[in-house]
């Protein structure tokens, strides 16, 4: 199959364009385009063979359900059962944007994107983009992130195409995502609701918002099993073994001794640390910026690009950072976990 490119400017995109992807996307065909989080790959949430096509293309678990992205509020009313009171405080305060909520769902929403279960989750994505192209097709857009199962999520086109090229129908390019995490998911069938997978909109946030809630066991231990099916895959993963590395204060000596321990078994190492400590760590080993340390958007941004390049480089090992486990660091350190399947270095 050959994959049509197509570029657009995020703030004023060519409407020519969204409207003919719009119309692949009702055509049954798949789209991958920008959101304000990650790249999804799209597909008509009412085409079962395009949703098998998403599964396919992805090389993604059959059991692992897909988000509903919607464009207006009013969609809802197709693919839920009912809007719990605490959802509708979040539509209000928190939609459009990188939160995606776990509803009960209605039965026109087909299996292929529930994996058989009995909930549904949707999201109302800010992007200008995203909301365009998912008018233009008129129907819900289920979309996944735009990678290859198991790799690091795109948050450029280039991403996209490494991983899907020839595999899907078009790509739009809308150029650098803002936040390079995927979205929070909250499940809102709970009493109090459960966060599955922390993002953009922060537990701090939602606490505020909503009072308390519960954060999945899963996103705190490593052996429990999550309540995203999608969470329990080995995700987000480099090909070299990662490891997070941790330690109180300026541990930049600590770190830059375990990196020449390495070099000297004549392991090619990838370093992946804050801006403030670049220059202090060695210069045998490749070093990229996680950006600075006070500043967990910058490091949500340089993670996934950070994780493909060192596939790139064909490092043996990758030693990065840990980061206080707060705001959207929290995002960032989950992610990272996942990638390093939880082992840490404490110096
Ligand atoms: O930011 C995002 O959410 C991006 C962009 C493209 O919108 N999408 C995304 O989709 O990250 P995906 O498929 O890579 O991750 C969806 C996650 C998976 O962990 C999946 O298991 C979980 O959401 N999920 C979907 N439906 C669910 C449901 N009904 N119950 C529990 N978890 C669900
Ligand atoms: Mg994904």
């Amino acid at each position: 199959m050959k994959t049509e490119y197509f570029s657009v400017n995020p703030h004023k995109p060519d409407e020519s364009v969204l409207a003919y992807c719009g119309k692949l996307l009702r055509a049954g065909k798949l789209v991958a385009f920008p959101t304000e989080t990650v790249y999804g790959l799209g597909a008509s949430g009412y085409s079962v063979e395009a949703l098998k096509e998403v599964y396919k293309a992805k090389g993604r678990p059959s059991d692992n359900p897909l988000i509903l992205h919607i464009s207006d509020e009013r969609m809802l009313g197709n693919l839920v059962a009912a809007v719990p009171e605490t959802a509708k405080i979040l539509i209000k305060e928190c939609w459009p944007g990188p939160l995606t909520m776990i509803f009960p769902r209605s039965q026109k929403v087909p299996n292929e994107v529930t994996g058989g279960l009995e909930t549904v989750a949707i999201r109302f994505p800010s992007s200008l983009v995203a909301q365009k192209l998912i008018r233009a097709a008129g129907v819900p857009i289920a979309a996944p992130s735009a990678n290859k199962s198991g790799r690091p999520s795109p948050i450029d086109a280039q991403a996209v195409k490494e991983d899907l090229d020839g595999k899907i129908d078009a790509i739009i390019d809308g150029g650098v995502c803002d936040i390079g995490l995927e979205s929070t998911v909250l499940d809102c069938t709970e009493q109090v609701p459960v966060i599955l997978r922390p993002g953009g909109i922060t537990v701090e946030m939602l606490t505020k918002l909503i009072g308390p809630v519960a954060l999945d066991p899963a996103m705190v231990k490593a052996n429990e099993v999550p309540r995203a099916p999608g969470m329990k895959y080995r995700h987000y993963a480099p090909k070299a073994p990662v490891f997070v590395v941790t330690g109180s204060g300026d541990f930049s000596a600590a770190l830059a001794e375990l990196a020449q321990s390495y070099v000297q078994q004549g392991r090619k190492v990838g370093l992946l640390v804050c801006r403030e400590w670049l220059s202090q760590l060695p210069q045998e080993v490749q070093k990229l910026d996680f950006g600075s340390f006070s500043d967990p958007a910058q490091a949500a941004l340089n993670l996934y690009p950070a994780l493909r390049h060192f596939d790139d480089l064909d490092v043996d090992v990758i030693l990065a950072q840990g980061l206080p486990d707060e705001g959207l660091g929290r995002a960032v350190m989950n992610r990272l976990l996942k990638a390093a399947a939880h082992q840490v270095i404490q110096l």
